[in-house]
C-alpha cells in the first residue's frame, strides 16, 4: 500500500544522504549498500525486494556478477526448461533477444508485480551479491556462473562504456582497472559476490549449482545435463538419442545467437538505460583479457583473486 510505498521511499531517501559513495562505471555515483556497491536504481530494488518479493521454494534463480555469461545461461536454462513447448527449427529465440526470456529479479517498478515466465518454476535473474537478497529466497534455487575476473573486467569496461552517460568524460581501461581492483564497480566487490555464493552453495549444496564460464566452454553438454537435473527436467534416454542436448548448446551458441536478426539491430531498455542489443555479443572467448593486461596488471588480479579465494576451495 501507499504507506508502506511511502516508507520505502523515505529510506531509500535516507539511505542516499548517509551510505559511503564511490565512482560508477555508467554514471557518477554507486552506493555501498551492506557491503556491496550499487547505483541509486539498484539500492531502491533491493528495498521494494525486501518488501514486497513473495518467493516459491519452486523458484530458480540465475545469479552471476554481470559479464560472466549470464546471456549464455538464460538461453541455455530458459530452451532446456521450456524444450517441449518449442520446436528448434522454429523457436523463441529465432525472433526474440535473450533479455526477453526471463526477468530481472526488482526490476518491475513499484507496484511489484511478480514477473512468471511460464508457469512452475518461475526463473528469475540477479545480480546481486547473494546476502542482498531477501531472506525469504533461502529456500529458493540458484544457478550461479562465474568467470576468470580478468575476462569480467574487460567485458565489463566494454559495456559499461556503451552504457556510460555523454555527461562524464570516458572511463580509461586503467581507470577502470583500478575500481576493479579496488571493488568499486557495479555489484561488487567481484571476489567478494563470487564468495557470497560460493559459500552458500557449501551450506546448501543441493540449492546452488556453481558453474564457470570456462567450464561451459569447454564441456557445454556436461553442463546443459546439470541444468537440466537441477531444474527437475532431467536428459531422458530417448532425448539423448535425439540429440536433444547438442539442439539446446547449438541454439544458444554465441556464433548463431549473435547472428539472428533480432539480435544485432535495434536497442533494449535496461532499467534507466538504453542498451545496443548487439552489444551482449562480443566476442565470447576465453583469455581475451590479454589483449588488454599488461603483466603487471594481470599479476595484481590474480594476486587478489589468490588472497580473497585461499582457503574457501574455490581455487585449488
Ligand atoms: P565478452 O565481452 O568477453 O565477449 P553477460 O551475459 O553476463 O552480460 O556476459 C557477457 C559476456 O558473455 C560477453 O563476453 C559476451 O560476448 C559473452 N556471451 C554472450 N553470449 C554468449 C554465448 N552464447 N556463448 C558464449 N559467450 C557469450
Amino acid at each position: 500500500d501507499d504507506v508502506e510505498y511511502n516508507k520505502i521511499c523515505d529510506e531509500h531517501k535516507h539511505l542516499l544522504e548517509t551510505l559511503p559513495k564511490g565512482s560508477g562505471w555508467s554514471i557518477q555515483h554507486l552506493y555501498n549498500y551492506n557491503g556491496f556497491w550499487i547505483d541509486e536504481m539498484l539500492l531502491k530494488a533491493i528495498l521494494l525486494l525486501d518488501t514486497y518479493f513473495k518467493s516459491e521454494p519452486t523458484d530458480i534463480v540465475l545469479a552471476s556478477f554481470m559479464k560472466s555469461g549470464t546471456t549464455w545461461l538464460k538461453t541455455l536454462m530458459f530452451s532446456t526448461l521450456n524444450r517441449d513447448r518449442y520446436s528448434f527449427s522454429n523457436h523463441f529465440l529465432h525472433n526474440n533477444h535473450p533479455l526477453s526470456t526471463i526477468p530481472f529479479l526488482g526490476m518491475k517498478s513499484y507496484p511489484m508485480t511478480d514477473s512468471t515466465t511460464f508457469s512452475a518454476p518461475r526463473l528469475f535473474i540477479t545480480h546481486f551479491a547473494r546476502t542482498l537478497l531477501p531472506a525469504c529466497m533461502s529456500s529458493c534455487k540458484f544457478v550461479y556462473v562465474c568467470r576468470d575476473p580478468k575476462d569480467v573486467l574487460v567485458s565489463k569496461w566494454h559495456f559499461m562504456c556503451k552504457l556510460r552517460s555523454k555527461d562524464l568524460t570516458p572511463l580509461s581501461f586503467d581507470e577502470a582497472f583500478e575500481l576493479f581492483c579496488l571493488g568499486v564497480s557495479e555489484f561488487g566487490p567481484f571476489w567478494e559476490h563470487v564468495l557470497s555464493y560460493w559459500r552458500a552453495s557449501l551450506e546448501s549444496p543441493d540449492k546452488i549449482l556453481f558453474l564457470r564460464y570456462e567450464e561451459l566452454k569447454k564441456q557445454p553438454e556436461v553442463v546443459v545435463r546439470k541444468l537440466a537435473d537441477f531444474m527437475g527436467k532431467p536428459i531422458t534416454m530417448e532425448e539423448e538419442k535425439k540429440g536433444v542436448v547438442w539442439e539446446i548448446i547449438n541454439l544458444c551458441s554465441f556464433e548463431n545467437l549473435r547472428n539472428l536478426e533480432v539480435n544485432k539491430k535495434g536497442v533494449e531498455k535496461l532499467g534507466n538505460f538504453e542498451v545496443e542489443k548487439q552489444s551482449f555479443f562480443r566476442k565470447g572467448e576465453i583469455g581475451d583479457w590479454k589483449n588488454y593486461l599488461s603483466e603487471e596488471m594481470k599479476d595484481r588480479i590474480d594476486g587478489i583473486t589468490k588472497q580473497k579465494f585461499q582457503g574457501s576451495g574455490l581455487i585449488g
